[in-house]
């Protein structure tokens, strides 16, 4: 039995089974012959914040292996936790119910705290700004899948580096193969936060920050673009002034490497023009897709099987 929290409890050779799994569920579901590893399990969805692909993910993948679901899509509101229960009360519930529980809250650490009364694997789907650990898997399978190699990547990522849960949580995982560059491309209020630069120059990565999408353009193998988070606004006057600060066009687009790709975790809101679809490195429905695949392993992961 394992919970996946964030994604720094990873080896390296956690993250190669890790992926080797995915490869497998992605020939399997190409192949229509998913073997039904999860059959007769419960697996327990509880989203106290809004998801499209996460929580539809988790659930298909679930589905396909053959488990059955209970869920709350719109937690904070529908479960019990709107009348005041506690996330720890919620998690022992879920414990007499469910194989494996998948939580998202708003808050962070919430769903470590859930995992930490918890006898069932309990996976996070994201807590508040802090870790997205599935989120970052799929991304680490989608750079390796396209660029076929994870040794060696420059990253930029562009946007609300501030917020940016799959920011933090890819990072770790990136820093387990040799010769990654990071830059963090940001307006001044969206920069990296200090705890998380302190981390990265403990580390000694090689990492750049600026506010000249421009300037990364041409050096980089992977362009990460992210959505200003208007939900971790208290101000909503600071959202405007920043919400519409990076907005990729066909003119940015011809400036990258011919191999280079573009990923986003989407949702996208207003950052890429919807134009660039059509360009073969646009990765973004890809990436989204992979999300399937990698749940299907985490699922299978956390339980052992
Ligand atoms: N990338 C991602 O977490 O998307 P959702 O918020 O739709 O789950």
């Amino acid at each position: 039995m394992r919970h996946i929290l964030n994604t720094k409890q990873f080896s390296k050779e956690d993250v190669a089974n890790i992926l080797e799994r995915t490869y497998k569920m992605e020939e399997q579901c190409k192949a229509g012959k998913v073997e039904k590893l999860l059959q007769d399990k419960i697996v327990a969805c509880i989203f106290f914040e809004p998801s499209t692909r996460t929580r539809l993910s988790f659930e298909t993948a679930a589905l396909k292996l053959g488990a059955n679901i209970i869920s709350a899509e719109n937690a904070a509101a529908n479960s019990s936790s709107y009348k005041g229960e506690t996330i720890e009360d919620t998690s022992k519930m879920l414990n007499c119910y469910a194989d494996l529980i998948v939580i998202r809250h708003p808050k962070m650490g919430e769903v470590e705290d859930a995992s930490k009364v918890s006898d069932k694997p309990v996976i996070n789907a994201g807590d508040g700004a802090n870790q997205h650990p599935t989120q970052a898997l799929l991304d680490l399978y989608t750079i390796k899948k396209e660029h076929k190699r994870l040794n060696d990547i420059s990253i930029a990522f562009v946007g609300d580096v501030l917020n940016s849960r799959p920011l933090r949580s890819l990072v770790p995982l990136l820093l387990l193969y040799p010769g990654s560059t990071f830059y963090f491309v940001s307006p001044k209020e969206l920069v990296l936060p200090e705890d998380y630069k302190k981390y990265l120059v403990d580390s000694k990565v090689n990492f750049v920050e600026t506010d000249s999408l421009e300037e990364v353009l041409p050096k980089i193998d992977v362009l990460y673009m992210t959505r200003v988070q208007k939900e971790r606004f208290t101000n909503l006057e600071d959202y405007e002034k920043v919400k519409d600060s990076f907005l990729l066009k066909l003119e940015h687009v011809s400036k990258l490497k011919k191999e280079a790709i573009i990923m986003h975790p989407l949702p996208r809101v207003n950052e890429i023009d919807s134009v660039i679809d059509r360009d073969p490195r646009a990765a973004y429905f890809r990436q989204a897709q992979n999300g399937l695949y990698m749940r299907m392993a985490l699922l299978c992961y956390c339980l052992n099987l």
